[in-house]
């Protein structure tokens, strides 16, 4: 399609100004990284990064903990091991930060268009379900399986508008099973390769919002009741146009904080009478999620993903 031309031609430009070996020009994996895990791009060998800003078509990102570059290079698991080209994008668009949906996939349908047909879209997520852990000692990655997207059921959609020329001409994408069942095996294979523990990689269901709000404790209740496991403000769009593309798709959630969903609510009326009668009221602190949290988490987690992304990356090619 002429609208990916330029941007193709732009990172071929740079790739060889910059003497990139040949194989980057066509990677055979791509993949995203989410808030605090562009770490991923230190340990690509033979690295060239492509800034988003010399690209058109490419917006920039505006979140705290994301770059703004793809970055091409070798991915290896280390001694003996295959050196596998791949393009990793620094940083993503959300529509939340006023993007439009053809601006959030335009990264994924370049990817395509480079030659990449699998796709590791990793992202930073809230915990839905008591059974996933959240934190540095009982981490959890959750291995996507399937989505919720109520904004994708309620015209939110990234495939909203004309049909676009092959190969992205797909009008009714069935999403049924968009999450590769094959990929979601090898992380599994890589996890157990890397002695991970076995609390430390889970099954689940992603719940798409549009944010930038995160969730009421009523929304949470709703997201869980329907049940979702995580929930996050990113990934579904990009999945969406993946699988429009015909593209294995792999999710990977790192959950960094668990969603406030109390199951009662504090009576503000039975602490006034508490009060008035004179009766001692209890101190409670208040829980909030901030994006500070989600960064500090995932930064910290971020090694354990990188590993398991490289891992991954060997089993598949
Ligand atoms: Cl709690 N909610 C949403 N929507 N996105 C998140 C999150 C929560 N934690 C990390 N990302």
């Amino acid at each position: 399609p002429a609208e990916f031309n330029k941007a193709i031609e732009e990172i071929r430009a740079k790739l060889q100004v910059e003497n990139a070996a040949p194989e980057l020009c066509s990677p055979k994996v791509g993949i995203v990284c989410g808030s605090g895990l562009s770490g991923l791009g230190d340990v690509l060998k033979s690295k060239v990064l492509v800034p988003y800003a010399e690209v058109e078509g490419f917006g920039t990102s505006t979140v705290p903990g994301h770059k703004s570059a793809l970055a091409f290079g070798f991915l290896s698991g280390g001694e003996g091991q295959k050196d596998v080209p791949v393009v990793a994008m620094l940083g993503r668009f959300h529509p939340y930060e006023g993007h439009a949906f053809a601006t959030v996939v335009f990264p994924i349908r370049v990817m395509k268009l480079l030659g990449v047909q699998k796709i590791i879209i990793t992202n930073a997520a809230g915990s839905l379900n008591p059974k996933i852990p959240v934190g540095t000692s009982k981490l959890a990655i959750v291995v996507i399986h399937d989505h919720l997207a109520l904004p994708n059921l309620s015209g939110f959609n990234a495939l909203l508008g004309p049909v676009l020329a092959p190969p992205f001409d797909t009008r009714f994408v069935p999403v049924s099973s968009a999450y590769s069942f094959e990929l979601r095996k090898a992380v599994f294979k890589a996890a157990y390769d890397l002695q991970f523990p076995s609390h430390f990689l889970a099954e689940g269901t992603y719940a798409w919002v549009s944010g930038p709000t995160y969730e009421s404790p009523a929304e949470g209740r709703l997201l869980r009741a329907a049940g979702a496991d995580v929930v996050g403000m990113s990934t579904v769009p990009e999945v969406v146009a993946a699988k429009q593309a015909g593209m294995d798709v792999v999710v990977l959630s790192l959950v960094t904080n668990p969603v406030v969903i109390p199951e009662t609510y504090r009576s503000a009326r039975a602490e006034v009478e508490a009060e008035i009668a004179g009766k001692p009221v209890e101190e409670v602190k208040e829980e909030e999620v901030s994006h500070e949290e989600v960064l500090t988490i995932s930064r910290l987690r971020g090694d354990d993903m990188k590993r398991l992304v490289a891992r991954l990356v060997q089993l598949i090619n």
